[in-house]
């Protein structure tokens, strides 16, 4: 019996990788975000999607210096992720709470953290009001991974990359 779906339709859709979107102020001051809501959209040129609620402090700073930072973490960044998903870069530094070390990105301003599998960053080309959210279409500059975890260019299930079921659920592809 199929049901109808009036509210969370979006589970439907779930599970989404999830990863750190960092991101920088004018004056320098990075942040550092929980997200999921992604999709590349475009091969030539390259270009993702990130949906970003528009009270997020992460969307001040987007539209403020136009630039992001896709940071995809292994399971042992998970604790840190759920901390950065949680609070605010408003109200905390999150690198220094979630433990996090930031490093130099290869294009752009806004750091990329430490020990993750996977980068993406990108200079934002276009964003979309739509609802709570901005969708912020990012030009890659640059894309980057660890090649242990990688197979012929795929991901290898080594990778242990969280996936965002919903609520405080996260699975792991095997
Ligand atoms: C696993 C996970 C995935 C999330 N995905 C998104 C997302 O796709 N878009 C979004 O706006 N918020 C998402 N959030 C919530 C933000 O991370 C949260 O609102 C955060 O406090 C925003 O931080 P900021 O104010 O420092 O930007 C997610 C949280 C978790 C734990």
């Amino acid at each position: 019996m199929l049901k109808e779906i009036k509210s969370d339709i979006y589970h439907l859709m779930h599970p989404k990788m999830a990863f750190f979107l960092t991101s920088i102020a004018k004056d320098g001051k990075p942040n550092v975000m929980a997200c999921a809501w992604a999709t590349p959209v475009s091969e030539e040129p390259p270009i993702v999607v990130v949906c970003v609620a528009k009270e997020a402090y992460t969307a001040e700073l987007i539209k403020q210096t136009k630039e992001f930072v896709i940071n995809i973490p292994a399971k042992n960044l998970l604790k840190a992720l759920w901390i950065c998903g949680k609070s605010s870069g408003r109200d905390a530094d999150k690198f220094a709470r979630a433990k996090l070390k930031q490093d130099k990105s290869k294009s752009l301003k806004t750091p990329i953290i430490d020990g993750c599998i996977g980068y993406v960053e990108c200079k934002l080309w276009k964003a979309v009001d739509a609802g709570e959210c901005y969708a912020f279409f990012g030009k890659v500059l640059s894309a980057y991974a660890d090649d242990k975890y990688l197979k012929k260019g795929l991901w290898s299930l080594r990778a242990e990359i969280p996936f965002h079921l919903g609520g405080s659920r996260i699975v792991y592809f095997k």
